[in-house]
C-alpha cells in the first residue's frame, strides 16, 4: 500500500481528483495518509475532513520565520510516512532542505506546458503570446519554482475568445486527468524499490 500525502492551499480540485482516483482503485494500492494546508479555511481541507482524510492546517502566521513554518510542516508530514508527496496549488516556495527529504518523491502540477510560463498566471501569459496551445505539467520538484524532470504533459487547445477563466477551466479539467495518471507512473517506478522513511 503507497502512500500519499497532498499539500494545497486553495480549492483542492486536484487534491479531489486524487481522492476520486484513490477512491475509485484508478491509482491502486494507495492511500492519503495526510492533506496539508497553510491555509487554514482552505477549502480543499475542508473537502479532506469530509472526506474522513486526516488533514493539518499548519498556518504561516503561527509561526516566527518561513523557516519555522516549513519545519512544522516537514514534521507533520514526516508523521505521516508519505511515498510521495504531491503538491496540488500549494503556494509556497519548498526550501533545498524540505526536497531533499523526499529526492524525485515530491510532484508538482503547474498550468502550463512546462518549461513555458513558470510562476504566476501562467494560462494569462500563454494568452498574451498569442499561443494556440496550453496544457498543464506534472514535473518532480527541485530547488527551483516550476522546474525539475516532467513526469508528463497534457496539451489543450487555445480557442479563439477564449478568456483567462475559460483557458484555465480547461487547463484543470486536464489537470484532473494529469495527476492521478503521473502518480501512478511514479509509483510504478517506486514499485521495485523500498520506501524511505
Ligand atoms: C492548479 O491550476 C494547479 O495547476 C496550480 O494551482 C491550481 C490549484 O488548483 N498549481 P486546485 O486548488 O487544485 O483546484
Amino acid at each position: 500500500m503507497r502512500r500519499l500525502a497532498v499539500l494545497l492551499s486553495g480549492r483542492g480540485s486536484n487534491f479531489e481528483a486524487i481522492a476520486d482516483a484513490v477512491d475509485s482503485g484508478r491509482i491502486p494500492d494507495a492511500r492519503i495518509v495526510a492533506v496539508v494546508s497553510d491555509v487554514a479555511d482552505a477549502r480543499g481541507l475542508a473537502r479532506a475532513r469530509e472526506r474522513g482524510l486526516p488533514a493539518f492546517a499548519v498556518e504561516r502566521g503561527g509561526f516566527e520565520s518561513r523557516a519555522a513554518h516549513e519545519r512544522e510542516v516537514l514534521r507533520v508530514l514526516e508523521e505521516a510516512r508519505p511515498d510521495l508527496v504531491c503538491l496540488a496549488g500549494y503556494m509556497r516556495i519548498l526550501s533545498p532542505g524540505f526536497v531533499g527529504r523526499w529526492p524525485g518523491r515530491i510532484l508538482n502540477i503547474h498550468p502550463s506546458l512546462l518549461p513555458r510560463y513558470p510562476g504566476l498566471a501562467p494560462q494569462r501569459r500563454a494568452l498574451e503570446a498569442g499561443d494556440t496551445e496550453s496544457g498543464c505539467t506534472v514535473h518532480r520538484v527541485d530547488e527551483g519554482t516550476d522546474t525539475g524532470p516532467t513526469v508528463l504533459q497534457k496539451r489543450v487547445r487555445i480557442e479563439p475568445g477564449d478568456t483567462e477563466e475559460t483557458l484555465a477551466a480547461r487547463i484543470l479539467e486536464a489537470e484532473h486527468e494529469a495527476y492521478p495518471e503521473a502518480i501512478n507512473r511514479v509509483l510504478a517506478e517506486l514499485d521495485d524499490r523500498p520506501a524511505v522513511h
